[in-house]
């Protein structure tokens, strides 16, 4: 089964910053240069869909410095990658809690969505973004609808299956991820896509975010297509 949707937890930022005696911020500087270099090997390896951990719910409890830096630096992406991202059919979308962001985040996010509607290659950023409260968000959302009674539940034509549940989830139309990175030597999802990494295959390195290299893409790539995808069937 071929590479379709990558994700990667993009950590180790903080780490790689003190091992150069530099500030935490830098370290997130050089990380969104890292993603902007494994956005285009992505293109490049016929991937239709790239999803980045940028920002967790839980990482709200950084200091006010730090997520004022990362909230920065986020909003300078945006209008510093617009015109690359339209020429390139690149299409922007973020998944997370929105409304937490600044109104002047927001109204940066939503026109660039806009804009690159459409590209044949999306790039998906989670932002104050923790699966629980996705899923949390999407049962609300259901009985908003009136659709988790409990007559809803069970067997039945009109029963809420996961289909529908997952058309609630902020990553609707997307497909799941087929393999998720994490950098940086942590074993963990940190609250990251729980619901859609359901089958997903996962590949583990020490190396930190910011010095994440092609070479080490390459070696991620090279692990998934040697993996048996079994999905619980008989191959
Ligand atoms: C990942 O790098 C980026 C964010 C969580 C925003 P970290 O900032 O977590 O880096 P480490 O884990 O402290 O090295
Ligand atoms: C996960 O990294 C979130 C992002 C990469 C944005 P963290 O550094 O916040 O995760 P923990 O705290 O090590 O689990
Ligand atoms: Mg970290």
């Amino acid at each position: 089964m071929g590479l379709q949707h990558l994700a990667v937890i993009m950590d180790g930022n903080g780490r790689w910053a003190k091992k150069h005696h530099l500030p935490r911020l830098a370290g997130h500087r050089a990380g969104a240069e890292s993603l902007d270099r494994t956005m285009h090997w992505c293109k490049e390896a016929g991937i239709s869909y790239l999803t980045v951990y940028a920002f967790s719910t839980e990482n709200w409890k950084r200091s006010k410095g730090e997520v004022a830096g990362l909230m920065k630096l986020l909003s300078h992406f945006i209008k510093a990658k617009e015109k690359e991202l339209i020429k390139n059919g690149i299409a922007f979308r973020v998944i997370g809690r929105r409304e937490d962001l600044s109104p002047k985040l927001q109204k940066e996010i939503a026109a660039l969505e806009e804009k690159t509607k459409g590209g044949d290659f999306t790039l998906v950023v989670a932002l104050s973004y923790g699966g629980r409260d996705e899923i949390v968000r999407a049962a609300a959302k259901l009985a908003a609808k009136g659709l988790l009674g409990s007559n809803r539940v069970g067997l039945g034509s009109d029963r809420v299956d996961e289909e529908a549940f997952a058309s609630c989830l902020d990553t609707a139309g997307i497909p799941d991820p087929d393999l998720i990175i994490r950098t940086s030597g942590e074993l963990r999802l940190s609250n990251f896509l729980l619901w859609q990494a359901a089958y997903a295959e996962f590949y583990f390195t020490d190396v930190l975010w910011p010095d994440f290299d092609k070479a080490e893409f390459d070696k991620a790539i090279a692990s998934f297509s040697k993996r048996e995808r079994r999905m619980g069937g008989r191959l």
